[in-house]
């Protein structure tokens, strides 16, 4: 089955076409980073007219690059699938009514996903055979939540962030250090080259609930900044490398808990966040002392894209054929996963 996907709930135009839910013909991924730096984080309306003037040549390089043009479509795309939210209103709306007038056009099904989910499933992309079931982390920019899955549909959603999700403590802490818009990557690149220990920033780790808190981290990074100004290229990688210790260690002591709570043998990373090089490093690593398998999206599918859009669509069919409910085809910014249902 192949499906043309469209992924625009926030700052990242995506489209692509997936065969049975992990053969991945073609992504493209246009970002709207450079348009949000100078704002430090991403401007809703400026993200809705990005993904205006975008969509189009997204589509066609995705159709093009997977060998399909307007005249097969017809023949060679089953259906299109579409994030229909969590997200920002009017970014999800651009690729809904593009995935909408695709489908009236060239009379396909249209499969509407969480986008959610898509986070879940990236791995499922290059790892065909994770079983349910499994914790899944996901760690991003909007989102820091800790799900436990126990089967395709059917979500537990343990513990998310009492404040800010994961990736905007890594953003707030870059523009702290006068590092550009988004952080994540350029704390972990720094990071590499320092000290992990050089400074104990405190461990949130919220003993007795499975949600996060990354304020009070924030805040003590604040304080320390105040306290002992960057004055070397070394002490910038040595606060990065601590940074990143402390957040690593915090979602590795949560997720590896609520395994063991839950007796559950897989974790599943996923979102932008999940990128992160000693997070990754870190997971593997307890897991293999653990006995508990880690499964973690290739770079590519760590950040928004519309390919795990079109590995949900093709697990949603697989579950329940074309049926869904009316109401998920109405773009819906604050959708969850238990408020999701398949019927
Ligand atoms: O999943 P994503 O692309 O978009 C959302 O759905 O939010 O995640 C973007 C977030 C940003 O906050 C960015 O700083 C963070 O992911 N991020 C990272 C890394 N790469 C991206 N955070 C830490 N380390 C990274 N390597
Ligand atoms: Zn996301």
């Amino acid at each position: 089955m192949n499906v043309f996907a469209i992924e625009t709930s926030c700052d990242e135009t995506s489209a692509s076409v997936v065969t049975n839910g992990v053969k991945v013909r073609s992504t493209v991924i246009s970002s709207q980073a450079r348009i949000h730096a100078k704002f430090f984080g991403v401007v809703p309306e400026l993200a809705s007219r990005a993904h205006v003037e975008n969509i189009n040549l997204v589509i066609s390089q995705a159709l093009s690059n997977s060998g399909i043009t307007f005249d097969n479509f017809s023949k060679k795309v089953d259906a299109i699938a579409f994030t229909t939210g969590p997200g920002l209103a009017g970014a999800l709306l651009v690729g809904s009514i593009a995935a909408k007038s695709l489908a009236v056009i060239y009379k396909k099904p249209l499969i509407p996903v969480n986008h959610l989910e898509g986070h879940i499933y990236s791995s499922f992309i290059k790892n065909e055979l994770i079983r349910h079931p499994f914790l899944s982390l996901i760690v991003s920019g909007g989102h820091t939540e800790l799900v436990l899955v126990k089967d395709f549909g059917k979500y537990k959603v343990l513990g998310v962030t009492r404040d800010d999700a994961v990736g905007e403590a890594f953003d707030k802490a870059a523009k702290m250090l006068g590092l550009s818009y988004p952080g994540g990557p350029i704390i972990d690149k720094k990071a590499e080259k320092g000290d992990p220990e050089a400074i104990r920033f405190t461990r949130p780790y919220l003993k007795g609930s499975w949600d996060f808190s990354f304020s009070g981290i924030k805040t003590a990074f604040l304080n320390y900044l105040k306290l002992n100004p960057v004055k070397s290229e070394n002490h910038l990688n040595d606060v990065c490398a601590s940074f990143r210790q402390a957040i690593s260690e915090t979602l590795c002591f949560k997720s590896f808990s609520a395994a063991k709570e839950f007796n559950l043998k897989r974790i599943v990373l996923g979102g932008g966040v999940s990128s992160n090089y000693l997070i990754r490093k870190m997971f593997l690593k307890i897991g293999s002392e653990n006995k508990i398998k880690i499964f973690m999206p290739s770079l590519v599918y760590c950040t928004d894209n519309a390919a795990m859009i079109g590995c949900v669509a093709y697990l949603k069919y697989v579950k329940c054929g074309l049926k869904y409910n009316d109401a998920q085809l109405k773009s819906n910014p604050s959708l969850n996963l238990e408020n999701w249902r398949y019927n």
